[in-house]
């Protein structure tokens, strides 16, 4: 891989005392191309513009997946990345879906590692701040023809990142829109998911509320994720997630916080739920928690649930004494390297690859 250094490193622009989420960018940037059915002329350079035809795929037919993950440091400045395979697979379960080429795991791993070790300075160092690294496909051929694209450039960006949202979240159930469909694209990190929940969101703000909890299209009574997270309710003294079906992305975050909590004895189930279970533990009391998690936000408690118009207030419990906070905690401090990983989750990054 050929690696062109940075001249004049841009960190000392960066303000880590007041990280705000993608404002600023690590020095270096990794980028691969496949072309003529092969990988090639992998390369770390400078981050900057990138030059493609207007006719490119990418613009025309959405043709792009990416991916979310995280570098971490540790007391005495060790770099883990978390769980990188995991993340590997699902930007190919993406691409298969939409009809890109799979990212061979050398060229994803070793232009990941190399791009973050050089980049290693970018890492914020305080507990709950990470490098949030996004990986992306994209389709680079020049015909307008709609069909799939020839070639393709995976590229890897990172920026650094702090508490993606400030406090507890006011969610919609939503009855109208739909993020996914069955037999669609909703299980995977098509660009194109995040761009058609910009409208309801949009809307769902400007009604006061922080995220959408998505419903299936269908019927709207089965809950499926909210935002860019995969949500949690406490209800009856179990933690219930919805089983990811193809409806919804399969997080890394959530399938860690599953691990966890088993291993913590709580009761765990993955399974369809319905909304009216939701509004039913309202009223007998039985919803203690809810929270969203994902590779950016972390873990984030819900504070009010909102359903045909009416706001549910979820329990005022002292974050401390929270199942999110215990589980959240568990789950920094094995990113962090603060504890013991009986998962085998944290890869460690050797410095000078
Ligand atoms: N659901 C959606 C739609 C997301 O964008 C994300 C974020 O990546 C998640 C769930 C959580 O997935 P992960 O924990 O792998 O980041
Ligand atoms: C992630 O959590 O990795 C995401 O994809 C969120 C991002 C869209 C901000």
């Amino acid at each position: 891989m050929k690696i062109e250094k940075t001249l004049r490193s841009r960190i000392e622009e960066m303000d880590f005392n007041n990280i705000v989420f993608g404002n600023q960018y690590s020095d270096h940037m990794f980028c691969s191309e496949f072309k003529n059915g092969e990988w090639k002329n992998s390369i770390i350079k400078p981050f900057g513009n990138i030059m493609f035809s207007p006719i490119s795929l990418v613009f025309h037919y959405g043709q792009a997946v990416f991916e979310g993950m995280k570098a971490y440091k540790d007391e005495n400045e060790n770099v883990f990345l978390f769980r990188p395979e995991e993340n590997l697979k699902r930007i190919n379960r993406s691409a298969t879906r939409l009809e890109m080429p799979n990212i061979p795991k050398n060229i994803f791993l070793n232009g990941l590692k190399k791009l973050i070790d050089l980049d290693r300075d970018w890492i914020p160092k305080n507990y709950g701040q990470s490098l949030y690294i996004r990986p992306f496909l994209i389709a680079t051929d020049g015909v307008l023809s709609a069909k799939p694209s020839k070639d393709y450039m995976f590229m890897i960006i990172s920026t650094p990142a702090d508490t993606y949202y400030k406090h507890p979240l006011k969610i919609k159930i939503e009855e109208k829109y739909s993020r996914s469909a069955s037999g669609g694209v909703g299980f995977t990190k098509a660009a194109g998911n995040y761009a058609s929940s910009f409208y309801p969101t949009r809307l769902a703000h400007e009604e006061g509320f922080d995220q959408i909890l998505w419903t299936d299209s269908s019927t709207h009574t089965m809950i499926e994720e909210s935002g860019t997270m995969n949500v949690f309710f406490y209800l009856n003294n179990k933690l219930i997630t919805p089983k990811a079906n193809d409806n919804i992305l399969s997080g890394i975050t959530c399938k860690s916080i599953l691990s966890l909590a088993k291993k913590e004895g709580f009761f765990v189930e993955e399974r369809s739920l319905n909304v009216s279970e939701i509004i039913k533990g309202f009223h007998t009391g039985e919803l203690k928690e809810a929270f969203g998690c994902g590779t950016a936000v972390v873990v984030n408690d819900f504070q009010t649930i909102s359903y045909k118009g009416n706001n549910f207030l979820l329990p005022n419990i002292a974050e401390k004494k929270r199942i999110s906070f215990y589980l959240k905690k568990k789950l920094l401090d094995i990113q962090h390297n603060r504890s013991e990983d009986p998962f085998g989750w944290r890869v460690l990054l050797k410095r000078d690859l």
